[in-house]
């Protein structure tokens, strides 16, 4: 959520603050802004809409300087418009910000108007500017204006007549340091990053840091010098690029066979299922797990597996729920948080509302982030850097690991009920290669998309398992097709939403051939029988048997149906991307969204 970068360099910072912005803008898409020093002038320029309209306005109006800050925005206080873009300006300080400050009308009603934007963070400026007028320096007027932040902030700060000098500073929201040789970086994440620097150092909260050519200071909130550990972060070029693809959700779904490789390479040995990182299961009586959006639906199907694989009873919560219920954690529970960027704001407040009274495990994408580093243990997924905003590659990522820590923990706890470890490792081993052929319903699914882009809303109904992966392509289909879209699981339907059901209401059932699929089939039937048009996802078995009256069938591989889910996911992807595609929306940066939620 909002992209920021900061520049103290050799060249001129404006392109390659451009640069740096398209590759964070994922991050926001609202507005993007950027500002400079040349020869101790502070100027900015900034446009609404996506970046392109600013490079177009640089064009027109170029800025030089070698310093600099800029911003991708996902507007929270005020709207999308110039007024509200960053880097907001105050006489001689200018700012980027990522976050909320909640108590800026308290701090708006101690500093004199006229207001020029609705921002949170003009309050910043202004009140930075008036420790300038104080008489106080740079570095003191940032850090006295940053003590009287409350809330959730990445900040970087530009200051008129200083061509060597950002501060930053950082609490509930990431911040990284970048190392080049005689030129310092500041950088919301390491793709910011990328291209300039693999040499980081991380802010932890509540630090500040004061940026200069020759390096950078470091100090915690209550203002003592501290030393952060600079570590190499790479982030591979070639991932960051759409690689012929005409969106980065496209190429994400494909890559899908590559990152479910890699990450079953990292946790398969020799026919064991071996985790980068170790966790006893053998103490734990319950699992509680965490997370938002397509992350908690990851845990949702997980609880079919944990419960059924290692008789560990599971419950999950989305995470700006469990942060505030005050929940109960009983001894011998422990909670798990998912997330895909590792810096969602709620997920990240429900782990450290867990410390202390829970044994705390994440399951990440992001290795840096700050989930990966507070909880005990982070298992890594290994999808590498998504940029689509609707999640893809890290759902399936995240569900393999989840698949795997369940055997792995019926293993410990000798619960492990439905098979033996080395049938699941021959499973799992074969999954690359089955989602690689579901990767084959494209094109059919491609052809339904008009059918779909037609309809306002469309039913999602599966059993088991694939009850919350229903609720995956609900979600998948709302972000990116605006189309309404919900989920049941199918032996709901007739205690109420088949009151729904018309000949305008598709309806699709992700059904393989599983115990309950007779069952399913009933449900499908009671469908029909209203007119209600039927697209089946289903394995040849199941076409075989259930595709009477049905408006259409997309026919997967066959798999065992415990993993089916992770299968099932393709599908319900390639629907979502193609009716998105077909309605002509923006599939990698849909409305309102951004990736990496970091206000609550
Ligand atoms: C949906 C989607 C979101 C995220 C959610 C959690 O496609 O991407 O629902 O899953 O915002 O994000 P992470 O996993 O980064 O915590």
């Amino acid at each position: 959520m909002c992209g920021i970068i900061g520049i103290l360099g050799d060249h001129q910072a404006a392109p390659i603050m451009v640069d740096a912005l398209r590759r964070l803008e994922y991050r926001g898409y609202d507005s993007a802004g950027i500002a400079t020093v040349q020869d101790g002038v502070l100027d900015r320029r900034r446009a609404v809409g996506k970046l392109v309209n600013l490079a177009d306005l640089l064009v027109e109006q170029p800025l030089r300087g070698r310093a600099g800050i800029g911003h991708t925005r996902w507007a929270t206080h005020g709207g999308p418009s110039v007024a509200n873009a960053h880097p907001h300006r105050a006489g001689r300080v200018a700012v980027v910000h990522n976050g909320i400050i909640e108590n800026f009308r308290e701090l708006r009603a101690t500093l004199d108007g006229p207001w020029e934007s609705e921002t949170d963070t003009e309050t910043i400026v202004r009140l930075c500017e008036s420790y300038l007028d104080q008489g106080m320096p740079p570095k003191e007027a940032a850090f006295t204006t940053v003590d009287r932040l409350e809330g959730a902030y990445a900040l970087c700060f530009l200051f008129e007549g200083e061509d060597d000098l950002l501060i930053a500073a950082r609490a509930g929201s990431p911040l990284a340091i970048g190392h080049g040789a005689g030129e310092m970086f500041v950088g919301s994440d390491a793709i910011a990053l990328g291209p300039l620097t693999d040499r980081l150092t991380y802010l932890e909260e509540g630090d500040r840091a004061v940026v200069t050519r020759s390096g950078v200071e470091i100090f915690d909130a209550q203002g003592g010098q501290v030393q952060r550990e600079m570590r190499r972060v790479r982030v591979d070029a070639a991932r960051i690029e759409k690689a012929g693809h005409k969106h980065f959700m496209a190429k994400e779904i494909h890559e899908q066979p590559q990152t479910l490789k890699d990450v079953l390479d990292a946790y398969l040995d020799d026919g064991r299922i071996a985790p980068p990182a170790t966790f006893d299961w053998t103490g734990i009586d319950r699992l509680t797990i965490v997370a938002c959006g397509t992350a908690h639906i990851a845990a949702t199907v997980a609880k079919y597996w944990f419960e059924k694989i290692a008789r560990l009873p599971v419950e999950c919560d989305i995470a700006s729920e469990f942060r505030y219920r005050d929940p109960v954690i009983a001894p011998g529970t422990a909670v798990m948080v998912i997330s895909q960027s590792g810096e969602t704001a709620d997920t990240l407040a429900a782990l450290r509302h867990a410390q202390g009274q829970a044994r705390t495990l994440a399951v990440v994408n992001v290795a840096e982030s700050s989930i990966a580093r507070e909880a005990e243990v982070a298992f890594p997924i290994l999808a590498g850097v998504e940029i689509g905003v609707a999640s893809t590659k890290a759902f399936v990522n995240q569900l393999a690991v989840l698949l795997m820590l369940a055997v792995r923990a019926g293993l410990d706890r000798g619960a492990a009920t439905a098979g033996t470890e080395a049938e699941w490792v021959a499973k799992l081993t074969a999954l690359p290669g089955l989602v690689s052929q579901a990767l084959a319903v494209e094109d059919r699914c491609e052809a339904l998309a008009h059918r779909l882009a037609e309809a306002t809303d469309i039913l999602f109904l599966g059993r088991g398992p694939m009850y919350p992966l229903a609720h995956e392509g609900a979600l998948k289909l709302k972000e990116i097709s605006y189309i309404h879209a919900e989920a049941y699981a199918s032996g709901e339907l007739k205690h109420g939403p088949i009151a729904l059901v018309d000949r305008t209401l598709p309806v699709v059932v992700l059904a393989p051939t599983d115990a309950l699929f007779d069952k399913t089939v009933s449900n499908m039937q009671e469908v029909m029988a209203r007119e209600g048009q039927v697209l089946l996802v289903t394995d040849a078995e199941g076409a075989r048997r259930a595709s009477h009256g049905v408006w259409e069938m997309l026919v997967m591989p066959t798999v065992d149906p415990v993993l089916a889910p992770i299968l099932y996911a393709v599908p319900a992807q390639l629907l979502a991307y193609h009716t998105a595609v077909h309605k002509g929306t923006d599939v990698d940066q849909p409305r309102n969204l951004a990736k990496s939620v970091t206000v609550e």
